[in-house]
């Protein structure tokens, strides 16, 4: 809805930005990087405060091999997108959500960050530079991925002594193979994502490394990604690795609680709103790997993916939900 979604007016091209339209087939987009024109960087010293950021030509960055983020992994991620309207505007999707989940991260993660300002102003700038790589109404979005890293130097585990803010985009259409056709999800019964007490709850880059081998697995067996469990009972649904989960049954929308292993998302977020602004019943529980078997539909969100029909979950060499297309 508008109130969700802030609306930009850019009225012009930042100087020297190219204007011309990049060749790409707009049509055939998919969740690929395509580097762009601009990336923004901002930078600060532990124990400062970050203060003045700038748009540079997209290009490699310089990191000393002792950085912390490539030792211990002192890094968080968010991902948010810019669409173009038909009347030539742009919106971005709740960025200030994202600004916040970054602040809570960069505490979990002994980091400072930047102010919700800060990252507002970063978005803007970045996108705006970027504005000839924003894809034609319709056809997919700006994806915008803000990284804070470690960047400085150190040995025995303690905090960067430097940190670096990052901002760069690239155009993306549908994240699965097959558009918004159903996914097919495998329940990983072995691996898990996050533990209590963990890092699961924050977009720490590790927990993005640590679903790469139970998806690879799941991919080479004709699956789109991996449902995880969690890792105390192996019995309550988490999320998928790259977004989160909701059972439907009846007038009863359902998603696993937040409790530090599940990723808040904001597109779960907004679908929390808007199921409960349509009257729905909306519960945020334990959701064990049987009720999958009762449910009507189950579907998927997040950034990347925004909204995917589950067309069916295997479990223990079964299908234990499957779509019913009338
Ligand atoms: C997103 O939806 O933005 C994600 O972070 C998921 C994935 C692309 C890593």
């Amino acid at each position: 809805s508008n109130n969700n979604v802030n609306s930009l007016r850019m009225a012009s091209l930042a100087n020297n930005v190219a204007s011309e339209l990049p060749n790409i087939d707009w049509d055939n987009l998919g969740f690929r990087l395509t580097t762009t024109d601009y990336m923004y960087i901002m930078k600060c010293s532990q124990g400062e405060n970050f203060s003045k950021g700038e748009l540079q030509r997209f290009g490699n960055i310089e990191l000393s091999p002792c950085a912390g983020v490539l030792n211990y992994g002192q890094g968080l991620f968010e991902g948010l997108k810019a669409y173009k309207t038909h009347n030539g505007n742009i919106l971005l999707f709740r960025p200030e959500e994202n600004a916040t989940r970054l602040r809570t991260g960069a505490e979990r993660m002994c980091m400072p960050s930047p102010t919700v300002d800060q990252f507002l102003e970063a978005v803007k700038a970045t996108v705006l530079a970027n504005e000839r790589w924003i894809p034609p109404p319709g056809k997919g979005a700006l994806y915008i991925r803000p990284l804070l890293i470690g960047s400085g130097a150190v040995l025995g585990i303690a905090p960067a002594p430097e940190y670096t803010f990052l901002m760069y985009v690239s155009p993306v259409g549908n994240y699965f193979k097959g558009g918004l056709a159903p996914i097919n999800l495998i329940v990983e019964t072995e691996m898990h994502r996050a533990t209590p007490g963990g890092t699961g709850g924050v977009k720490t880059i590790g927990n993005y490394a640590a679903v790469l081998n139970a998806q690879i697995a799941a991919k080479a067996k004709g699956f789109s990604d991996v449902l995880y469990l969690d890792s105390i009972h192996k019995r309550y649904l988490e999320e998928v690795s790259s977004c989160n989960i909701f059972v439907v049954k009846g007038n009863l929308i359902s998603t696993p609680a937040i409790k530090g292993t599940i990723l808040p998302g904001i597109t779960r977020k907004s679908i929390l709103d808007l199921a409960r602004s349509q009257g729905f019943q909306v519960e945020e529980r334990l959701i064990t790997v049987d009720e999958l078997v009762d449910a009507d539909e189950v579907f998927c969100t997040g950034t990347a993916v925004v909204v995917s029909p589950v067309g069916s979950i295997t479990y223990l060499n079964k299908r234990l939900f499957l779509l019913l297309l009338l």
